[in-house]
Order: structure tokens, then sequence, then C-alpha cells
């Protein structure tokens, strides 16, 4: 049996005043059904640390660099947020791919890098809007998907978190009906069932866009959808913590 797992994704939102109202919202709540954590900006993670440690409410980060160490102007190692005792860190996320050029071969090395760190990885995949009227999406899916699966083999799933991110609903408000995101999740089960069923069955695959508490609880009644990736509504303590309610 799968646990639900719903994650904030802060994105580039918060201050040390705001994030503490937040941060202390979430650690006050006793642990409930579904795991949680919060993926906050990198200066934040001191932060995130001093607030959730001793609660039910994981944290992580938002990308990594694939490499270990060295000359990477700006780029933040595996091993640094292991300094903060990270557990999650959000890999290949749309806005990565699309705004800073991350090729899917990058995604793959940042999964690798972040396991070799001991964190667990949430790989983003996603079709946009143009891919999906093309009639893309399991295309586009399955070579975001595979490339990892050749890269770092499928065992590596076995640690990690998938999410699927349709770029057309993130931060839109338009969110893919709970029919249209049950296809693509067992989609992307199936395809790593090929390779190993026992990993696609314990594999955790999140839904990410414009979730919000009013659509929660549909989407993950879905039998492939474990719990959610949230943007916008994870900046909101009551908002977020009823999402995690209704996983
Ligand atoms: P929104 O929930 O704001 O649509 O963002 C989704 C997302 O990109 C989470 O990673």
């Amino acid at each position: 049996m799968r646990r639900k797992l719903v994650v904030g994704n802060w994105k580039m939102h918060g201050s040390l005043a705001a994030n503490a109202a937040l941060l202390q919202a979430l650690a006050s709540k006793p642990e409930q059904g579904a795991e949680m954590a919060v993926c906050v900006p990198f200066p934040y993670l001191q932060q995130a640390q001093a607030v959730l440690r001793n609660s039910a409410v994981a944290w992580g980060a938002q990308d990594v660099s694939e490499h270990a160490q060295g000359a990477y102007t700006g780029e933040v190692s595996a091993a640094m947020l292991g300094d903060f005792d990270c557990l999650y860190v959000v890999v290949g996320h749309s806005e990565r791919r699309s705004l800073y050029g991350e090729r899917d071969e990058q995604s793959a090395a940042k999964v690798a890098a972040a396991l070799a760190g001991g964190l667990v990885p949430i790989l983003c995949v996603g079709e946009t809007l143009a891919e999906r009227e093309a009639g893309s999406t399991e295309a586009v899916v399955s070579r975001q998907l595979d490339v990892v699966l050749r890269h770092c083999g499928v065992e590596a799933l076995s640690k990690a978190v998938l999410a699927y991110e349709p770029v057309w609903a993130i931060g839109t408000g338009r969110t893919a009906t709970p029919g249209q995101a049950q296809q693509v999740h067992a989609f992307l089960r199936h395809r790593v069932a090929s390779a190993d069923a026992d990993v696609a069955r314990g594999l955790r695959i999140l839904y990410g866009g414009s979730v919000k508490a009013a659509n929660a609880g549909e989407l993950f009644a879905q039998p492939d959808i474990d719990g959610g990736l949230v943007g916008g509504a994870s900046l909101v303590a009551d908002e977020f913590l009823a999402i995690a309610g209704a996983a």
C-alpha cells in the first residue's frame, strides 16, 4: 500500500517573517494519514529545518546540481542539502526545463546526484498544451521518464517519487480532470512496470497543477494518484493542510 504524499513547492516565494508563520502552522499539525513535505528556496532551508524538526512535516529543496562539487557558480550540491537534513528535492520541474533550459539528460543526472547524496528526488514530467493538443502527451512523458530509466536504472525509482505536472495546468487555475490525470498516471506506472513490476507497484506518482483543497479529494481518489505536488496553494497554511487532509 502506497502512503499518500503531499509536497508543497514554494517556488520563489517567501521571506523569513512570512515563512515563520507558515512553517509554525504546519509544524503544530499532528501527524495525519498522508505524509507531508515542503520544498523551500535554498536560503530558507535552515529555517525549515529549525521549525519542522520533530514535526510530522519533512522538508527539501527545489533543485540540485548534477555535480558533486567544483567550480559551478550558483549551484547547490546534494551533500549541501544533506547538511540541512533535506529529505526531498524536486528535479526537472517544468520551470527549470522551460525557463532555464534544463535538458532531459541533465534532469536524469540530477536524479542520480540526489540519490547518491541520500536524498529522495521528486522527478517531474509533463507536457505543454501544444503537445497535449498534438496528441503527444504519452510520447513526451515517456521520453522524460525513459532518459532517467536509462541513466539511473529502474531500481532508482524505488527510492524516488514521480510527479506528473501538465505544464498547462501549472499556476493557471486550470486543473487536469481526475480522469485526464489518472490516465497519464496509469500510463506512467505501466511504463515503469514494463521494466520492473514491483518498483511500479511501490512508486508514488504525485499530480501537480492547480491543486487546491476544492479539487484535491477527487484527484487523490484516483487509483494511480498518490498525492500532490502543490505550488500556490502550499503558501497558505489552512489550504495546504486541507489538501493534505484530503489525501
Ligand atoms: P500550482 O499548484 O501553483 O499550479 O503549481 C504546481 C507546481 O508547479 C508544483 O510544482
